[in-house]
């Protein structure tokens, strides 16, 4: 692979080397705010993995992570790969396994199904299996590739790297079954693989977002990059808040919408269900909104880690539970426009629902 194809124009509006390198990609981008399901969007097949794909653009990462859904055919792999992005993959329908190895060293393997949530670590080989011969088996991954791309400018950097991270990964035995290590008094969990993101039960009741919901997070592989889990209840919603870009919001039970908007602007509403997928972009307020008749879940991958953060624009700290009456980026019940909740019980009496708030 040629380290160099990024002898381009100059200039104040040159496209970013990532942007560049994009178009060499066999498959489609989708750009815009959200994708409304995962499911089902279409695919084309994708000569570097192997299988069929569709990279993912959305407005609200500012260019600092993307997403990308990938389908491996029945009974059939993608090719092995190794790349020094982080990738955190969340499997949208099927079974299969992943086996993943450091250059000469020994094999694991993960067996995961719909719901599950794993993430190679940082340039490990990693090829993926769908050991259902009669279905095909499709994920959808955030990476940090822009970020990396844009800063390194070097695909063999990139894609042809052979530096082993042993401090994220050296074939400990127990590295994908072991017991999470538990922080923030259970708030945080560290492990490398999380089977069932739809059923997991080890959530904590979150009332600084209002709502009676409950959230847990998950440090996976030694990321820089994080997730979250989040859960609110029937006829609720949560309070508005901001932070920095990035965190692609996948629905993974439910049904409801989000307003998103900027300081001044009009919200915009995204109307969600299993399998949708938006960004709430840099500093933008978003706000969730159940009007199912279950709980809704989604699963956020995004910037902000507690143990690994790496500066202020990407920091999901305590000031997003802190009213931006005191500086911080949150809108409490009380401070927010009237027509958020006229508009919610609206929505609730369509499905013949009434509000719990
Ligand atoms: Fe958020």
């Amino acid at each position: 692979m040629n380290g160099d194809i990024f002898g381009k124009e100059i200039g104040y509006d040159a496209p970013t080397s990532y942007a560049s390198w994009l178009k060499t990609e066999s498959i489609p981008v989708i750009r815009g705010y959200f994708v409304d399901d995962l499911r089902t969007v279409p695919l084309e097949p994708w000569d570097r993995m192997g299988g069929k794909g569709v990279w993912m653009e959305l407005e609200g990462t500012g260019d600092s992570n993307n997403a990308y859904v990938c389908e491996i055919p029945p009974g059939g792999s993608l090719k092995p790969q190794r790349f020094l992005f982080e990738e955190s993959i969340y499997v949208i329908s099927g079974r299969g396994t992943t086996t993943i190895w450091n250059e000469g060293g020994s094999k694991q393997i993960i067996e995961w199904g719909e719901g599950s949530l794993l993430s190679p670590p940082l340039n490990t080989w990693r090829q993926h299996f769908n050991i259902q011969g009669d279905k095909p088996a499709r994920f959808f991954a955030v990476t940090d590739l822009p970020l990396m791309m844009n800063l390194f400018h070097n695909l063999d950097f990139i894609f042809n790297n052979k530096y082993i991270f042993t401090d994220r990964y050296s074939a400990e035995e127990d590295y994908f079954k072991r017991e999470a290590q538990v922080h923030m008094a259970g708030r945080a969990l560290e492990t490398n693989f999380v089977p069932d993101v739809k059923g997991f039960k080890r959530l904590n009741y979150n009332p600084a977002r209002g709502a009676g919901g409950s959230t847990v997070h998950f440090l996976l592989s030694g990321n820089t990059m994080t997730s979250h889990i989040s859960d609110f209840p029937v006829g609720t919603y949560k309070k508005a808040h901001r932070h920095g870009p990035g965190a692609h919001v996948i629905i993974v039970n439910g049904k409801g919408y989000s307003l998103i908007w900027k300081e001044g602007e009009a919200p915009q509403k995204i109307d969600w269900h299993e399998g949708s997928v938006f960004v709430p972009p840099n500093q933008w307020f978003h706000q969730h909104f159940n009007t199912g008749r279950e709980p809704a879940r989604y699963l956020a991958l995004r910037w902000g880690n507690v143990k690994y953060p790496i500066g202020d624009v990407f920091r999901f700290d305590s000031a997003v539970y802190r009213s931006v009456k005191e500086g911080g980026g949150q809108i409490e019940y009380e401070d927010e426009d009237p027509e958020i909740r006229n508009l919610f019980e609206a929505e609730l009496a369509k499905e013949g629902l009434t509000s719990k708030m």
